[in-house]
């Protein structure tokens, strides 16, 4: 079981040396990863993706428990520990959603594998975060761009046991946030989300700062910042409040903006 995962700092756009020499992360915490638009983001999370060994652009170096990781982590799908969810998810699969899930949990099989409860549990865990539930008869191609990143998030944490798991931007998705953050803090694993939203990087342990490529900073969430993540969500739940009205074709007037 991998205990640890750190990224030592190569260069950026620029080819100079990144003011953050190296970010570890234990099992269990919750990196974000913010900074502008083109800033280096998602090449930071691919790096983590293909294990860098200092041979990308960025020259970068990825340690799992303090080693280089190995070959046989690299080439296997099967053993890879590391699931990205990506910014733009095309589906090549054609399946039904049910013969998917059942493919893959399949293939991931062991005994005990109880494959209804567990298809059952990602169709349960991807419909808390759509707004229109998933039928299980539908053909993966037939999802909404939305579905698809929820049940490919479902999927990934319940069936792949991927120990560490990258997000990148869930929350233009269109899927609830806050529930998918609460389903995923059950699960004992690293999670790193690239995020341009606040509450999800409050909410980290973590986050690292992306600047012309680089990571600029490393900072760590403070106390006032948890606390001022609980207050965000009550403003994030009302300003869902009025988008789900918008979507359900209301008309709205003021008194439906109250902040609690
Ligand atoms: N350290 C680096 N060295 C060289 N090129 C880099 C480096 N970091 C990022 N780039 C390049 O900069 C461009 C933008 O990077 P990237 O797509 O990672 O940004 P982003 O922060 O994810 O942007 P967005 O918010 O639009 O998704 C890419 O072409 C990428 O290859
Ligand atoms: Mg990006």
């Amino acid at each position: 079981m991998i205990k640890t995962i750190e990224i030592r700092g190569g260069r950026g756009k620029r080819g100079e040396p990144e003011s953050v020499a190296a970010v570890r992360l234990a099992m269990g915490q919750v990196a974000s990863v913010v900074g502008p638009t083109g800033s280096g983001k998602t090449t930071l999370i691919n790096d983590f993706e293909i294990f860098a060994d200092g041979s990308t652009p960025t020259g970068r170096v990825v340690l799992v428990d303090g080693e280089p990781a190995g070959d046989d982590l690299r080439d296997d799908p099967a053993s890879h520990p590391i699931a990205l969810i990506t910014q733009h998810t095309n589906f090549l699969s054609d399946l039904p959603v049910l013969e998917f899930l059942h493919t893959h949990a399949r293939v991931r099989g062991g005994s005990g594998f109880g494959l209804d409860a567990v298809t059952n549990e990602v169709l349960a865990f991807a419909n808390e975060l759509t707004g229109e539930p998933i039928e299980p008869g539908w053909r993966m191609t037939e999802l909404s761009g939305g579905q698809t990143r929820a049940l490919l998030i479902a999927d990934a944490v319940v069936i792949g046991n991927a120990p560490i798991i990258l997000l990148d931007e869930i929350e233009n998705a269109g899927i609830h946030r806050m529930r998918a953050l609460e389903l995923l803090r059950r699960y004992e694993k690293i999670f790193v989300f690239v995020t341009h939203d606040p509450y999800i990087a409050l909410l980290s342990d973590v986050r690292i700062v992306m600047s012309g490529g680089a990571m600029a900073k490393l900072l760590t969430t403070s106390d006032p910042e948890r606390r001022l993540a609980h207050r965000l969500r009550a403003v994030d739940e009302s300003l869902l409040a009025l988008r789900e009205r918008i979507r359900l074709g209301e008309s709205l007037e003021e008194s439906h903006l109250e902040v609690a």
